[in-house]
């Protein structure tokens, strides 16, 4: 396998060809947010929190780090004012749908969340106020649940259904009871949608 050699943060860094940004930025523990990424499933490049900015041949340009591959030379900045900003709207986007833990942390780290303590060990989240109202449904169309029953488990027991606002997941009803007994994507669902959905069966 060859070996790439690009700039992450002004770090020199050695990628195996292949390898996506994230995976290299990772390698060397510079961390990227992600919602939809994760490392066992395909890239899916749904929620663009792992915007990052590209340079080459002279030219910058923004790319999701999970889906771009490693190249010869390039250099990549993981935190530009441009990136935050991005990454700022789409959280500020998704806290009203998912306001959970995984999301209100993001958004604490990009100013949009107060914490405030109520024991040592305890604490509580309040966001700030929503910029951009919108129903909560408690999911972020990550994608995850559907793509680890589909990739890992083949079952296709979870799916998307509707279009744009409308869009969100189903559990197919003659495939609920395989989701009693399974509940392994419970935990890689951010926004809370499960187990509370998956109960319901
Ligand atoms: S239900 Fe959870 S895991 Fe599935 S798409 Fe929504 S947020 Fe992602
Ligand atoms: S983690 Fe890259 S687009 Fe979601």
């Amino acid at each position: 396998m060859r070996t790439i050699t690009l700039e992450i943060d002004e770090k020199k860094v050695k990628a195996e060809e292949g390898m996506t940004i994230l995976q290299a930025a990772k390698s060397v523990g510079i961390d990227i947010p992600t919602l939809c990424y994760h490392e066992k499933l395909e890239p899916y490049g749904a929620c663009r929190l792992c915007m990052v900015e590209i340079t080459k041949n002279k030219r910058s340009r923004l790319v999701t780090s999970c889906c771009y591959p490693v190249e010869e030379g390039l250099i990549v900045k993981t935190d530009t004012e441009k990136v935050n900003k991005i990454r700022k709207t789409i959280i500020e986007l998704l806290l009203p749908l998912a306001p959970t833990g995984p999301i209100m942390t993001l958004g604490a780290k990009y100013g949009l969340c107060e914490y405030i303590k109520k024991t040592e060990v305890e604490g509580e989240w309040k966001v700030k106020g929503f910029r951009f109202p919108t129903e909560q449904n408690d999911c972020t169309l990550c994608g995850l649940c559907v793509r680890y029953c589909a990739e890992i488990k083949k079952e296709n027991a979870v799916g998307f259904i509707g279009r744009g606002v409308d869009r969100h997941i189903a559990i197919l009803p003659e495939k609920g009871g395989i989701c009693i007994f399974c509940r392994e994507c419970y935990n890689l669902c951010d926004g809370g949608k499960f187990p509370h959905e998956a109960e319901a069966f």
